[in-house]
């Protein structure tokens, strides 16, 4: 199969475990209900269950194992999502082609969606559902994506870019920046991946966590870039928010052709790091050019 096939197959896939594990909007309280299905369902690229997968399979899991994993690490991104479009973060009513979710319902409501799919992320990970994992790795991965979620990770990320507003930061700031607030989901991605799939060899673990830093970092200058560079109808948010709000970025910092360097440099060494993989690595090696190239 080609790369976009397998890519399109996974993203449907992805799709029918976050549907199937969310709460029907028939049940109470609908309202929240209806609020984290609107903000997880239909539209996302799902690169960080796309990952989940791509791991998995290039270590030979099976897709079925590997769903709860693709599940719980979208629910903390989509709930991330959230919470960066509200007034107090980034202020925008766009996302994904749509009205954001505090703009579809409203402020409180937006919230509390984003702090139940929090929540779900774990109850996903933990579940029955589950059980063809020992307890002991259910452990290790609730540890890998609380880790990625909190104040060491994107929250903590979040809150260096709303400190970073309005000042400029160095190129060491700026990548720290960006690795926490992008990189540690994308990370927990390839890690969760590794876990689910049972993977034991510490020399994959190693390469495929290089490999998800770079691809991470990279995720977030190309994010940069496409707020320069795209369209709002295409990205499906305001182009020009990071600008308007006066947000550190690599293309402020370093220019654009100098961003766009960075970002390719950066999948050159993701591509590097999976040296020692075989072919079954090749959809993850095609992923990192995805990334760098994709136009939303
Ligand atoms: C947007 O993430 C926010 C960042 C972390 C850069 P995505 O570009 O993965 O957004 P969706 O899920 O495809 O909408
Ligand atoms: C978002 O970064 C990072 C997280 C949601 C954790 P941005 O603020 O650049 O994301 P977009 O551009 O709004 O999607
Ligand atoms: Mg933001
Ligand atoms: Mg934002
Ligand atoms: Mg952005």
């Amino acid at each position: 199969m080609q790369f976009d096939e397998i890519l399109k197959s996974f993203q449907a896939r992805a799709e029918a475990a976050l549907d199937s594990r969310l709460p029907a909007d028939s049940t109470a309280p609908g309202r929240l209900h209806a609020a984290m299905r609107y903000a997880t369902l239909g539209g996302g690229k799902r690169v960080r269950p796309v990952l989940v997968y791509a791991t998995g399979t290039a270590l030979g899991a099976c897709l079925e194992h590997l769903d709860g994993s693709a599940a719980a690490v979208e629910f903390i991104h989509a709930y991330s999502l959230i919470h960066d479009d509200l007034p107090a973060m980034d202020n925008d009513d766009l996302r994904r082609g749509r009205p954001t979710c505090h703009r579809a319902y409203d402020e409180a409501t937006a919230i509390l969606a984003g702090d139940s799919l929090q929540a779900l992320a774990f109850e996903v990970l933990a579940s029955g559902a589950q059980d063809h994992l020992p307890a002991a790795r259910r452990l290790l991965m609730m540890e890998a994506l609380a880790t990625a979620s909190g104040s060491f990770g994107m929250a903590g990320g979040q809150a260096i870019d709303l400190a970073a507003v309005g000042r400029q930061l160095s190129l060491g700031e700026l990548e720290n920046m960006h690795l926490h607030k992008t990189g540690a989901l994308i990370r927990a991605s390839v890690r969760l991946g590794f876990l689910a799939s049972g993977g034991t060899d510490p020399r994959h673990a190693d390469r495929l966590d290089r490999y998800a830093r770079c691809v991470g970092l990279a995720f977030q200058v190309h994010d940069d870039i496409l707020d320069v560079e795209g369209s709002t109808e295409v990205i499906g948010k305001p182009r020009g928010s990071d600008q308007h709000r006066d947000k550190p970025t690599y293309p402020n910092l370093l220019g654009m052709d100098e961003a766009k360097a960075t970002a390719q440099r950066l999948c050159d060494e993701a591509l590097e790091a999976l040296s020692i993989m075989d072919h079954r690595a090749d959809f993850l090696r095609r992923l990192a050019e995805f990334i760098v190239q994709r136009d939303r």
